[in-house]
């Protein structure tokens, strides 16, 4: 037996000890006459030790004794027994939280949109994270030197492959394997070489959108855009549609929405503008149908490119992009654990 063993002994003996007879028994245990302590003393040869060290050791025994003494009484003045039972309530203990946790932003938008869009005959597809260039750019009518790869500041791998910049990257993937007419929404994560301010980051979500029928038209695609809109932010979402280059669709847009931080007043998170750039979108580009392995004359298509990350921040009131990737605990407790 040594000291160590005992008081590891201790701390277990008083941590399974929830009422004041368990641990009154305890102080007989180890600090009792027959004690484990005094069982400890016995087994030392005080005759064979010098005055100064029958002193020390003596000294030191009784330092043991005050902590072991110390310990049980704080666990003693923790425990209000209730009844005969035993069972102990300390009721000035802090309140020990017993948290469900939550779900990220992203997480919750995702799962209305999907919620949404199924009901709209789409269904959830999964892309990859680490694309070729071929679907990343080639495929979508951007093949290497066209000035479009501008607009989109890549994270190259060594073996040439791409940290995707876009989920439509899944649009020929997807034409590849589901014959049409197919609707699909495929949401994911998206990186890019960003200097970051309220409105962008480097890893960012999108949910893009692709709907290819034989009748297709810009009507269609605007219905599919106000009424989603309209159901996240339950009411009239204020939007505007404007033209914007895309090589993969003819014609494309871009649709805005009215910057709900600020009201549409101007603030950091839509640049002053009033207005936070959400979802281009346009009609697939008959190359782009081609490239799909459908023939551009029989088929035709809309897709949408939603900046998921943008409309958590809008419904949710989230002024700034950066809170999305930073882990603090504070910004992550305030959304729900369930839906
Ligand atoms: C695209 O990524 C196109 N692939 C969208 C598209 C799809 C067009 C289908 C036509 C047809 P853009 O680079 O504008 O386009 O990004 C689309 C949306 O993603 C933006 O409106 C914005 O909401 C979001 N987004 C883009 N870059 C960032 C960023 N760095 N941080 C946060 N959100 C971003």
């Amino acid at each position: 037996m040594d000291i160590g063993k005992i008081q590891s002994e201790l701390a277990s003996d008083l941590d399974s000890a929830i009422s004041a007879d368990g641990v009154q028994k305890l102080r007989t245990r180890y600090l009792g006459r027959k004690g484990r302590l005094n069982e400890l003393r016995k087994t030392l040869d005080w005759s064979a030790l010098s005055d100064e060290q029958r002193r020390r050791a003596g000294m030191e025994f009784n330092g043991i004794k005050a902590r072991i003494e110390k310990e049980i009484a704080d666990r003693f003045a923790a425990i209000k027994t209730i009844g005969d039972g035993g069972e102990a309530i300390d009721v000035t203990l802090p309140v020990k939280r017993n948290s469900a946790g939550s779900l990220h932003p992203i997480t919750l938008i995702q799962l209305e949109l999907e919620d949404i869009l199924r009901g709209m005959g789409f269904m959830v597809l999964q892309g990859f994270e680490v694309e070729t260039e071929y679907y990343n750019f080639d495929a979508l009518n951007t093949p290497r030197n066209h000035p479009a790869r501008d607009m989109q500041d890549t994270f190259w791998l060594e073996n040439g492959s791409v940290l995707r910049t876009h989920t439509s990257a899944n649009q020929v993937r997807t034409l590849e394997a589901y014959p049409p007419p197919v609707r699909a929404v495929f949401p994911g994560r998206c990186f890019r070489n960003e200097a970051t301010d309220a409105s962008h980051e480097n890893t960012f979500y999108q949910m893009e959108g692709l709907f290819v029928d034989h009748e297709v038209s810009i009507s269609h695609l605007i219905a599919v855009m106000t009424s989603l809109l309209n159901r996240i932010f339950h009411k009239t979402a204020k939007i505007r549609l404007r033209p914007g280059f895309f090589p993969f669709v003819e014609p494309g847009f871009e649709l805005d929405i009215e910057c709900l931080i600020c009201g549409g007043r101007g603030c950091p998170t839509c640049k002053q503008s009033g207005w936070v750039e959400l979802m281009p979108c346009g009609l697939v580009h008959p190359s782009v149908i081609k490239f799909g392995g459908l023939d551009p004359l029989q088929w035709r298509g809309f897709a949408f490119g939603l900046g998921m990350t943008r409309l958590a921040m809008m419904k949710y009131g989230i002024a700034d992009i950066r809170a999305f990737n930073s882990g603090d605990i504070r910004f992550a407790e305030q959304f729900p654990a369930f839906i």
